[in-house]
């Protein structure tokens, strides 16, 4: 049986961080699915449409990464995909309470889906799209923090540097 794992998240921006849980997500299932989050609760600075287009350009060589949008609750799109398994990331401790509880979570609500968390490269352990959206936004640099692709949409979006 081949192993399907979905990788959720808002993705507003794709990170560094994000880059290297799906790399090492690629490595050891099957297929990954990169699953955004339509979430018309929070205002993203990338529009679905971007968010998609931006995954699907940095792993267009990796055939076995998938991007696709989900609404609802993430087990009902994993059980809609025949997926067996959640990839979430964990940088630091601080990661791990909100990881635990959602982890939990999903398995009351679905007990036949498994979640695996990943650790980042180091290097990349301080990340989040929030910092890189304020650090860009107010003047800093965060080349090597994104794809190149990313940082040209921030600037063409933002301004700057
Ligand atoms: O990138 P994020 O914001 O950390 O991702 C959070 C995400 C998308 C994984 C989480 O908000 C989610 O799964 N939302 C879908 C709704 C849902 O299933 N909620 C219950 C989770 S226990």
């Amino acid at each position: 049986m081949s192993t399907l794992a979905v990788y959720p998240g808002s993705f507003d921006p794709l990170t560094n961080g994000h880059v290297d849980i799906i790399l090492r997500g690629a490595r050891l299932f099957d297929r990954i699915i990169v699953a955004i989050l339509v979430n018309a609760e929070k205002s993203p600075l990338f529009s679905m449409a971007e968010r998609v287009e931006i995954a699907r350009a940095v792993f267009t060589h990796l055939p076995n990464v998938e991007v696709d949008t989900f609404e609802g609750l993430l087990v009902d799109y994993v059980e809609r995909r025949s997926a067996q398994v959640i990839v979430r990331g964990l940088r630091a401790v601080s990661d791990f309470e909100f990881e635990f509880q959602m982890a939990l979570m999903n398995r009351r609500l679905n007990g036949k889906i498994e979640t695996v968390f990943m650790m980042p490269a180091e290097q990349y352990s301080y990340i989040s799209s929030r910092l890189i959206k304020e650090v860009f936004s107010l003047g800093g640099r965060v080349h090597g923090l994104v794809p190149d692709m990313v940082e040209e949409r921030l600037r063409a979006k933002v301004g700057k540097p």
